[in-house]
Order: structure tokens, then C-alpha cells, then sequence
């Protein structure tokens, strides 16, 4: 059995060249670091073997083969799926195992896609191909300011199914907006009604233990380069195989099938997983899943939740404390001030002494500075902004976003008093004398009353 790794170790030698370069990478949410050691692992194995397309049976074609099913079952172990339940398809990233459900989900008239306002764009895209089949869509609200769900409202939600349909309820285990922790027990509950479940593990899993023997999910997606860093390119469909059966895939592609002719117009797909992943999987890639998921399961993702829940305490008790001279906070906190069910990503915005929100593309600027590497804007999670920002229906069906226009435009028409929010997440990278460096940028904000007016435009949420 290999040894154990610790986090500050870790910090020395795997990622090393954060301290190098003087930099504080505030950004897990948007990626995650690799381990130079991961690296090397994957180097080696691709120095010392040779690896063909895996859709043949010659003997390099085998070694592909073999190395892709390692890292399929790697996948399932690591989150504890039963083979006999589950199946890992292997995507591009989060965003293509969403979109291979929505695309074949059989939605038809009658149905209902049912998911919470914080979610990822890639999730909210899924109501495109819902509403082309006729299906309902609805949204169950975020509340200020913790923006947790109110679990009544779900529940009325849940239970107002009718009749013999198809309803998919989707919704994240951490919101990338807030690290509100939604709660598991949602997926049993929507169960009982009827609904099949899509939870959207990508920001939750990098930092938290998903236990697919203890919740069944049946459908959940991820990337992997948030969780290890490395490859990017790669993320996966885990998905329950009596949920897979329901899905109707719109066309069929190299990979996919079994046998296809022309002549015929006929096409008999692959079975499991083959049926989803289309044209050749990232065969090179894939071997790096198995030696990053191990790197993680030797770390331990408790140890790992329990190292960043701590900083994350840190990280806002530096945000709350921090008042200007007139005794006015510099911060607002978007979604849970402490450390109840949430994860590793902190949104806020900073404020004048007047309380007006300072201009993110400022921040951006002073962080530059300090070499922190943060995120601002609404992170592709829209709803999660509308509510934190208490942005109405009203004033977005009144505003819209007319050609010609720059984002800078439609912040202005609709009266928002900034471009979004400052998001800070943090890894088994963080270390405390990073939350330091991070306490000593966000005491320029102190007593700060003019921002320059040379801002660069915006250039996308
Ligand atoms: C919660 C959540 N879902 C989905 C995605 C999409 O991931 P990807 O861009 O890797 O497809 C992200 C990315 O930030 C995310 O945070």
C-alpha cells in the first residue's frame, strides 16, 4: 500500500511551483492543480509503452484497451458504484455528460425537467433541448442570503407529478457560485415521486467524498481536471445502467455501434458505455484518470475536505472582520457566512465606505498585483447571481439584450451596480500562508473611495 499524503508536504513537493513563482491560486472552482508527480507517472507510462486507437485488436490497440477499462473501473471505485449498478462513460468534461443527457433524455410533451436556480450554465442548457420536446420546465428559487433552497418549496415541487411521464430533476451537490452543500437526501426524496435525478457533482467532487453506495443518483457529472488537475480534456457520465436504458441517443457515430450499413439505412448500437462515447476516447488521456484518482484516494478525501473546510474558515473570518475606518464592511458575502454545509468557494463582492459595490474589473486589477489568481463575474451560474444580487424576473424581461450591445451595455440598461461577484475556492494545494497573502490584498480595500475610470470593457459573465 502506497503512503499516505499530506496536504503540507504536498505543498513542497507537488506544487512546489506555486510557492517558486509567488503565486496564490484562488481558482479550484475553475480548475484544479495537478500534482507534478501525477506528471510524471503518466509520462513514464506513455514513455514506456506504445499505445494504438483502442477500436482494434492488435497488441497495441489491446494495451489502449486495457488501460481505458483501468481507468472506467478506477472510476467506479473511487465512488464507490457498484459495477452491477453503475456505468462511467467517458465525456469531454462535465458539460458533454450533461449534454448527453439532455440530448437523449426522452423528454415528450407532458414531462417536467425540474431543476434548482443554482446551476451551471451546462445545466441550465438541458431546458433548450427539454422545451424543443415539449416538455415543462421549471426552476425551484435560491433564498438570500444564505441561498439555500427552501426544501418546501422543493418538496411541493417533487410532488406534483401526474401520470405516466418521464421527469428529470437536476441539480449541483456544491453550487460553483455560493459552496452551498445541497443536501443527498434530495435524491431519494425525488425517487419516491418518480423523478430520475441528475446531480451535477463537478464543483462538489474535487473536495468531498460522493458515495454512490449510499446515494443513487441517476446521473452524475464531472471533469477531472477539477478534481486532479490533469488532463484536461476529460470528465465523465457515472450513470445508474436502468437510467442509461431510458436514454434515446439522436444519431450514432464511430465507436458507438456494433454494426452500421448503408444500403440498409440501419445501425445496431454498442452496448454500455460505447453507446455514449463517441468517435475515439482520449486514449493517451485516459490512463492519467487511474493515477490521479489513486493520488487522490492516498491523500483521502476526507483529510482533503477537512484541510480546505479549515482554511475556508480562515478565508472568511479575514472577509467578515475586515471594516473600514467609519466601522462599515469592506465585504459582502454571498451565501452561507460560516461553515454549515458548505464547501470551498466563497463569493463576495467589496464595498465602498457607502456600501456601493466596487467595480469587480478593480478588483481583478489589485489581485493582478498581488499575484492571486481569483475569478469574477457569475461564474456561468446566472440564477445563483439573479438571487444574490436581487435581480427580478421584471427587470430582466424589461432589459433585453439587443444586438449591438456589450455586456458593459446591458449591466447598464438593467441597473445592476456591478458585473457580478469576486469568487475565491480553494484545494488541497491551499495552504494557511495563502490565506494570508489573500488577507493582505483585501486590506487595500480598506477606506478605498475612488476607483479609476480606465477599466477594461467586460467581456462575457
Ligand atoms: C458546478 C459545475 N458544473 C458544471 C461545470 C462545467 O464543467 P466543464 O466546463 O468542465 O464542462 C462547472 C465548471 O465550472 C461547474 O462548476
Amino acid at each position: 500500500m502506497a503512503a499516505v499524503l499530506q496536504p503540507a508536504e504536498l505543498r513542497a513537493s507537488d506544487f512546489a511551483r506555486l510557492d517558486a513563482t509567488g503565486h496564490v491560486y484562488l481558482d479550484y472552482t475553475g480548475a484544479g492543480l495537478y500534482p507534478d508527480s501525477l506528471l510524471d507517472a503518466h509520462f513514464a507510462l506513455l514513455r514506456e509503452h506504445v499505445f494504438g486507437n483502442p477500436h482494434s485488436v492488435n497488441p497495441t490497440s489491446k494495451a489502449s484497451t486495457e488501460l481505458v477499462e483501468r481507468a472506467r473501473e478506477a472510476v467506479l471505485a473511487f465512488f464507490s458504484a457498484s459495477p452491477a449498478e453503475y456505468e462511467a462513460i467517458f465525456t469531454p468534461n462535465a458539460t458533454g455528460a450533461l449534454r448527453l443527457v439532455g440530448e437523449a433524455y426522452p423528454f415528450h410533451a407532458g414531462d417536467r425537467f425540474l431543476l434548482t436556480f443554482d446551476n451551471h450554465n451546462s445545466v441550465n442548457g438541458i431546458r433548450e433541448f427539454a422545451r424543443a420536446r415539449g416538455a415543462d420546465t421549471s426552476y425551484v428559487p435560491s433564498v438570500a442570503p444564505d441561498l439555500r433552497v427552501d426544501e418546501t418549496v422543493l418538496r411541493r415541487y417533487l410532488t406534483n407529478v401526474a401520470g405516466d411521464h418521464h421527469n428529470l430533476f437536476a441539480y449541483p451537490a456544491q453550487s460553483n457560485f455560493s459552496g452551498v452543500q445541497h443536501p443527498l437526501r434530495w435524491i431519494d426524496e425525488a425517487h419516491e415521486h418518480g423523478w430520475d435525478v441528475l446531480l451535477d457533482a463537478a464543483a462538489f467532487a474535487p473536495t468531498n467524498r460522493l458515495d454512490l453506495s449510499r446515494h443513487h443518483p441517476d446521473f452524475v457529472c464531472l471533469s477531472f481536471y477539477k478534481m486532479f488537475g490533469w488532463p484536461t480534456g476529460v470528465g465523465a457520465l457515472i450513470a445508474r445502467r436502468e437510467a442509461l436504458a431510458k436514454l434515446e441517443r439522436p444519431w450514432f457515430s464511430g465507436g458507438t455501434i456494433v454494426a452500421a450499413f448503408v444500403q440498409r439505412e440501419y445501425y445496431q448500437s454498442a452496448p454500455g458505455a460505447a453507446q455514449f462515447e463517441d468517435g475515439t476516447v482520449n486514449f493517451l488521456n485516459l490512463p492519467a484518470i487511474e493515477l490521479g484518482l489513486s493520488y487522490l484516494a492516498r491523500v483521502g478525501q476526507e483529510e482533503i475536505h477537512e484541510h480546505v473546510q479549515t482554511l475556508t474558515g480562515e478565508l472568511l473570518q479575514t472577509l467578515h472582520a475586515l471594516r473600514h475606518h467609519d466601522g462599515s464592511p469592506v465585504t459582502t458575502i454571498y451565501g452561507p457566512r460560516g461553515l454549515d454545509r458548505r464547501g470551498g468557494t466563497v463569493s463576495f463582492n467589496f464595498l465602498h465606505p457607502n456600501g456601493e459595490i466596487i467595480d469587480e474589473r478593480y478588483v481583478d486589477r489589485i489581485a493582478q498585483k498581488h499575484s492571486i489568481s481569483l475569478r469574477t463575474g457569475c461564474f456561468c451560474n446566472p440564477g445563483a447571481g439573479e438571487v444574490a444580487f436581487t435581480i427580478s424576473r421584471e427587470t430582466l424581461v424589461g432589459g433585453e439584450f439587443g444586438a449591438g450591445m456589450t455586456l458593459d451595455d446591458y449591466v447598464d440598461a438593467i441597473g445592476l451596480p456591478s458585473g457580478g461577484a469576486v469568487r475565491a475556492s480553494l484545494g488541497l494545494p491551499t495552504n494557511h500562508a495563502d490565506i494570508e497573502r489573500f488577507g493582505e490584498f483585501v486590506r487595500e480595500f480598506v477606506d478605498v473611495t475612488d476607483v479609476p475610470d480606465d477599466l477594461p470593457p467586460r467581456i462575457g459573465c
